[in-house]
Protein backbone atom coordinates (compact mmCIF):
# COMPACT_ATOMS: atom_id res chain seq x y z
CA UNK A 1 0.00 0.00 0.00
CA UNK A 2 1.59 3.57 -1.04
CA UNK A 3 0.49 6.74 1.33
CA UNK A 4 0.25 9.87 -0.28
CA UNK A 5 -0.30 13.37 1.73
CA UNK A 6 -3.89 14.89 2.71
CA UNK A 7 -4.95 17.36 0.65
CA UNK A 8 -8.43 17.20 0.09
CA UNK A 9 -8.55 18.68 3.74
CA UNK A 10 -9.20 22.47 4.18
CA UNK A 11 -9.46 24.55 6.93
CA UNK A 12 -12.06 27.13 7.61
CA UNK A 13 -11.77 29.88 10.33
CA UNK A 14 -14.40 28.85 13.24
CA UNK A 15 -16.79 31.34 12.39
CA UNK A 16 -17.20 30.35 8.96
CA UNK A 17 -17.14 26.70 10.04
CA UNK A 18 -19.93 27.27 11.78
CA UNK A 19 -21.59 29.04 9.00
CA UNK A 20 -20.85 26.44 6.76
CA UNK A 21 -22.92 23.81 9.40
CA UNK A 22 -25.50 26.19 9.68
CA UNK A 23 -26.04 26.25 5.64
CA UNK A 24 -25.83 22.50 5.58
CA UNK A 25 -28.39 21.40 8.15
CA UNK A 26 -30.61 24.52 6.60
CA UNK A 27 -29.93 22.62 2.91
CA UNK A 28 -30.70 19.21 4.55
CA UNK A 29 -33.78 20.64 6.50
CA UNK A 30 -35.29 22.01 3.41
CA UNK A 31 -35.14 17.87 2.03
CA UNK A 32 -38.62 16.02 1.94
CA UNK A 33 -39.92 12.62 1.01
CA UNK A 34 -41.58 13.38 -2.06
CA UNK A 35 -44.88 10.99 -3.26
CA UNK A 36 -46.14 12.95 -6.21
CA UNK A 37 -43.65 13.44 -9.22
CA UNK A 38 -43.66 15.41 -12.37
CA UNK A 39 -42.38 13.81 -15.54
CA UNK A 40 -40.37 16.44 -16.24
CA UNK A 41 -37.03 14.84 -17.61
CA UNK A 42 -33.85 14.93 -15.68
CA UNK A 43 -30.62 14.59 -17.64
CA UNK A 44 -28.56 11.43 -17.10
CA UNK A 45 -25.72 12.95 -16.52
CA UNK A 46 -26.96 14.58 -13.34
CA UNK A 47 -27.80 11.18 -11.76
CA UNK A 48 -24.53 10.01 -12.83
CA UNK A 49 -22.09 13.17 -10.89
CA UNK A 50 -24.79 12.38 -7.65
CA UNK A 51 -24.11 8.64 -7.90
CA UNK A 52 -20.35 9.70 -8.38
CA UNK A 53 -20.59 11.37 -5.24
CA UNK A 54 -22.30 8.28 -3.56
CA UNK A 55 -19.68 6.16 -4.26
CA UNK A 56 -17.30 8.84 -2.48
CA UNK A 57 -18.67 6.98 0.95
CA UNK A 58 -16.67 5.29 3.53
CA UNK A 59 -17.32 1.67 3.43
CA UNK A 60 -15.80 -1.44 5.46
CA UNK A 61 -12.36 -2.47 4.29
CA UNK A 62 -12.97 0.14 1.05
CA UNK A 63 -14.90 -2.84 -0.67
CA UNK A 64 -17.75 -0.14 -1.49
CA UNK A 65 -19.93 -3.20 -1.50
CA UNK A 66 -22.88 -1.64 -3.25
CA UNK A 67 -24.20 -1.41 -6.89
CA UNK A 68 -26.96 1.21 -8.42
CA UNK A 69 -29.01 0.74 -11.06
CA UNK A 70 -30.82 3.00 -12.96
CA UNK A 71 -33.89 2.34 -14.35
CA UNK A 72 -35.19 5.48 -16.96
CA UNK A 73 -37.24 3.09 -19.59
CA UNK A 74 -40.80 2.93 -19.45
CA UNK A 75 -41.33 -0.83 -20.19
CA UNK A 76 -39.14 -1.71 -16.88
CA UNK A 77 -40.56 1.30 -14.77
CA UNK A 78 -44.12 -0.32 -15.16
CA UNK A 79 -42.45 -3.68 -14.51
CA UNK A 80 -41.29 -2.30 -11.29
CA UNK A 81 -44.56 -0.55 -10.36
CA UNK A 82 -46.69 -3.99 -11.10
CA UNK A 83 -44.55 -5.94 -8.79
CA UNK A 84 -43.79 -3.43 -6.58
CA UNK A 85 -47.70 -2.86 -6.20
CA UNK A 86 -48.31 -6.68 -5.63
CA UNK A 87 -46.19 -6.89 -2.91
CA UNK A 88 -47.76 -3.99 -1.37
CA UNK A 89 -50.84 -4.98 -1.78
CA UNK A 90 -50.45 -7.82 0.71
CA UNK A 91 -48.66 -5.99 2.71
CA UNK A 92 -51.28 -3.23 3.44
CA UNK A 93 -53.89 -5.95 3.03
CA UNK A 94 -52.58 -9.12 4.70
CA UNK A 95 -49.02 -8.89 6.44
CA UNK A 96 -48.77 -5.50 8.05
CA UNK A 97 -49.24 -5.62 11.98
CA UNK A 98 -51.68 -2.89 13.09
CA UNK A 99 -48.99 -1.32 14.86
CA UNK A 100 -46.69 -0.47 11.70
CA UNK A 101 -50.30 0.47 9.94
CA UNK A 102 -51.24 2.79 12.88
CA UNK A 103 -47.14 4.27 11.88
CA UNK A 104 -47.88 4.68 8.34
CA UNK A 105 -51.54 6.21 8.34
CA UNK A 106 -49.98 9.42 8.92
CA UNK A 107 -48.45 9.32 5.64
CA UNK A 108 -51.48 8.57 4.42
CA UNK A 109 -49.40 5.94 1.86
CA UNK A 110 -50.82 2.97 0.19
CA UNK A 111 -50.47 -0.40 -2.24
CA UNK A 112 -50.83 2.42 -4.97
CA UNK A 113 -47.74 3.91 -6.56
CA UNK A 114 -48.20 5.79 -9.92
CA UNK A 115 -44.80 7.17 -9.27
CA UNK A 116 -42.59 4.39 -9.88
CA UNK A 117 -44.09 4.91 -13.45
CA UNK A 118 -44.01 8.91 -13.73
CA UNK A 119 -40.72 9.99 -12.08
CA UNK A 120 -37.70 10.00 -14.76
CA UNK A 121 -35.70 7.56 -13.08
CA UNK A 122 -35.87 5.18 -10.65
CA UNK A 123 -32.46 3.95 -8.56
CA UNK A 124 -32.60 0.82 -6.86
CA UNK A 125 -29.55 0.11 -5.01
CA UNK A 126 -28.16 -3.56 -4.32
CA UNK A 127 -25.79 -4.60 -1.23
CA UNK A 128 -23.76 -6.81 -2.50
CA UNK A 129 -23.31 -9.72 0.19
CA UNK A 130 -20.11 -10.70 -0.74
CA UNK A 131 -17.39 -10.06 -3.26
CA UNK A 132 -16.84 -11.73 -6.79
CA UNK A 133 -13.04 -11.53 -8.33
CA UNK A 134 -12.06 -11.01 -12.11
CA UNK A 135 -11.40 -14.75 -11.84
CA UNK A 136 -14.95 -15.72 -10.13
CA UNK A 137 -13.61 -15.87 -6.51
CA UNK A 138 -15.96 -15.18 -3.58
CA UNK A 139 -14.29 -12.70 -1.26
CA UNK A 140 -15.83 -11.54 2.06
CA UNK A 141 -17.48 -7.95 2.35
CA UNK A 142 -17.85 -6.22 5.79
CA UNK A 143 -20.22 -4.18 7.41
CA UNK A 144 -22.36 -4.35 3.95
CA UNK A 145 -25.72 -2.46 5.77
CA UNK A 146 -23.92 -0.12 7.39
CA UNK A 147 -21.57 0.66 4.16
CA UNK A 148 -25.11 0.92 1.78
CA UNK A 149 -27.22 2.95 4.28
CA UNK A 150 -24.11 5.66 4.49
CA UNK A 151 -24.14 5.54 0.75
CA UNK A 152 -27.23 5.84 0.36
CA UNK A 153 -27.41 8.67 2.62
CA UNK A 154 -25.20 10.37 0.41
CA UNK A 155 -26.92 9.99 -2.81
CA UNK A 156 -30.13 11.23 -0.71
CA UNK A 157 -28.42 14.40 0.30
CA UNK A 158 -26.52 14.79 -3.22
CA UNK A 159 -29.53 14.63 -5.32
CA UNK A 160 -31.46 17.54 -3.23
CA UNK A 161 -28.61 19.15 -3.50
CA UNK A 162 -28.23 19.22 -7.30
CA UNK A 163 -32.27 20.15 -6.80
CA UNK A 164 -34.00 17.23 -7.25
CA UNK A 165 -36.79 15.24 -4.72
CA UNK A 166 -36.35 11.70 -3.90
CA UNK A 167 -38.89 9.13 -2.21
CA UNK A 168 -36.82 6.52 -0.33
CA UNK A 169 -39.20 3.29 -1.31
CA UNK A 170 -39.09 0.43 0.26
CA UNK A 171 -41.47 -2.33 -1.30
CA UNK A 172 -41.17 -5.56 0.78
CA UNK A 173 -40.15 -8.10 -0.09
CA UNK A 174 -37.95 -6.73 -2.84
CA UNK A 175 -36.55 -9.81 -4.27
CA UNK A 176 -38.66 -9.14 -7.55
CA UNK A 177 -35.67 -6.30 -8.36
CA UNK A 178 -33.11 -8.83 -8.74
CA UNK A 179 -35.50 -10.81 -11.67
CA UNK A 180 -36.32 -7.43 -13.31
CA UNK A 181 -33.59 -6.06 -13.42
CA UNK A 182 -31.22 -9.45 -13.93
CA UNK A 183 -29.00 -9.43 -10.57
CA UNK A 184 -27.24 -11.84 -9.30
CA UNK A 185 -28.43 -13.67 -5.98
CA UNK A 186 -25.73 -12.62 -3.83
CA UNK A 187 -26.83 -8.78 -4.61
CA UNK A 188 -29.57 -7.80 -2.20
CA UNK A 189 -31.69 -5.11 -2.68
CA UNK A 190 -31.67 -2.40 0.02
CA UNK A 191 -34.20 0.24 -1.47
CA UNK A 192 -35.31 1.78 -4.39
CA UNK A 193 -35.39 5.22 -4.57
CA UNK A 194 -37.54 7.40 -6.51
CA UNK A 195 -36.06 10.18 -8.53
CA UNK A 196 -37.15 13.72 -10.05
CA UNK A 197 -39.20 16.82 -9.70
CA UNK A 198 -41.96 17.36 -7.78
CA UNK A 199 -45.26 17.76 -9.10
CA UNK A 200 -46.66 21.02 -9.54
CA UNK A 201 -49.74 20.60 -6.94
CA UNK A 202 -47.22 17.96 -4.63
CA UNK A 203 -48.16 17.83 -1.03
CA UNK A 204 -46.06 16.30 1.82
CA UNK A 205 -46.98 14.93 5.45
CA UNK A 206 -46.85 17.92 8.21
CA UNK A 207 -44.14 16.12 10.19
CA UNK A 208 -41.71 17.63 12.87
CA UNK A 209 -38.14 16.31 13.57
CA UNK A 210 -36.46 15.83 17.22
CA UNK A 211 -34.74 18.38 18.52
CA UNK A 212 -30.97 18.07 19.99
CA UNK A 213 -31.81 17.30 23.31
CA UNK A 214 -33.69 14.30 22.08
CA UNK A 215 -31.54 12.83 19.33
CA UNK A 216 -28.45 13.60 21.51
CA UNK A 217 -26.43 12.77 24.44
CA UNK A 218 -23.03 14.87 25.29
CA UNK A 219 -21.24 12.63 28.24
C1 LIG B 1 -35.52 2.93 5.03
C2 LIG B 1 -36.70 3.76 4.63
C3 LIG B 1 -37.78 3.15 4.02
C4 LIG B 1 -38.86 3.92 3.58
N1 LIG B 1 -39.87 3.31 2.90
C5 LIG B 1 -40.89 4.06 2.41
C6 LIG B 1 -41.87 3.46 1.57
O1 LIG B 1 -41.81 2.27 1.25
N2 LIG B 1 -42.87 4.24 1.11
C7 LIG B 1 -42.95 5.57 1.39
O2 LIG B 1 -43.89 6.23 0.93
N3 LIG B 1 -42.01 6.18 2.17
C8 LIG B 1 -40.98 5.46 2.66
N4 LIG B 1 -39.98 6.06 3.41
C9 LIG B 1 -40.02 7.52 3.61
C10 LIG B 1 -40.39 7.87 5.05
O3 LIG B 1 -41.76 7.68 5.26
C11 LIG B 1 -39.99 9.34 5.28
O4 LIG B 1 -38.59 9.47 5.19
C12 LIG B 1 -40.45 9.83 6.65
O5 LIG B 1 -41.84 9.88 6.72
C13 LIG B 1 -39.88 11.22 6.96
O6 LIG B 1 -40.25 12.14 5.98
P1 LIG B 1 -39.16 13.04 5.25
O7 LIG B 1 -38.27 12.11 4.47
O8 LIG B 1 -39.93 13.98 4.35
O9 LIG B 1 -38.37 13.75 6.30
C14 LIG B 1 -38.90 5.32 3.82
C15 LIG B 1 -37.79 5.92 4.47
C16 LIG B 1 -36.71 5.15 4.86
C17 LIG B 1 -35.52 5.83 5.48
Amino acid sequence: MTFVPLTTWREYAPSFMQRRADDFRDELTRRRTVRQFSDRPVPRKLIETCLLAAGTAPSGANLQPWHFVVVGTGETKARIREAAEREEHDFYHNRAPREWLEALAPLGTDEHKPYLETAPWLIAIFAERYGVSASGEKFSHYYVQESVGIATGFLIAALHHAGLVTLTHTPSPMGFLNEVLGRPAHEKPFLLLVVGYPAADAQVPDIGKKGIEEIATFV
